[in-house]
């Protein structure tokens, strides 16, 4: 088993070399510009990334990554609703609704949605109203072909 590891920022590709697992493929790279293979993934891990794409990027990744996911693949994210504290002062990030969330997840089967609303700090200290969706989806089998 390997891990594709995907991060614009260089200390995670810096930080992975230090680590040197031979299962792990660290790409210093942006996730727009990645082609993910289809149905190659059994697991993609997105959590506190897909907001700070722009929505229709962030839209279209989003399919990239459920069209990536391998039948009963599991998918585990995060988006960032409408109240979040950093809504309307970050036009390049996405914030979306409750249905709109679940809207991009329709062909995946829930284990978790949850929606959560709460004051907190950000990764630098700050303070922060937090507006979250947590999910971990499955992708089911495709349907058994019928017999005749
Ligand atoms: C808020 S941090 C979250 C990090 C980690 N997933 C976590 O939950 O602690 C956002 C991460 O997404 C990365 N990131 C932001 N935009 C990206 C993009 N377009 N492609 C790849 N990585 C990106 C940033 O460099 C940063 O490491």
């Amino acid at each position: 088993m390997t891990v594709d590891a995907v991060d614009t920022d260089p200390l995670t590709a810096k930080l992975a070399a230090r680590l040197g697992h031979p299962c792990l493929n660290a790409m210093h790279e942006d996730v727009r510009r990645i082609a993910i293979p289809p149905a190659a993934y059994a697991l993609i891990v997105a959590i506190h990334v897909l907001p700070f794409l722009p929505r229709v990027e962030c839209s279209a990744i989003i399919s990239a990554i459920i069209n990536g996911l391998a039948d009963d693949g599991i998918l585990c994210g995060t988006l960032f609703g409408v109240r979040d504290g950093w809504a309307g002062n970050r036009a390049l990030m996405t914030f979306v609704s409750k249905s709109e969330a679940a809207s991009y997840f329709t062909h995946l089967l829930p284990i978790v949605f949850s929606e959560a609303e709460y004051d907190g700090i950000d990764a630098h200290d700050r303070p922060k109203h937090w507006h979250v969706f947590r999910f971990i989806l499955r992708k089911p089998s495709c349907p058994a072909p019928t017999q005749a």
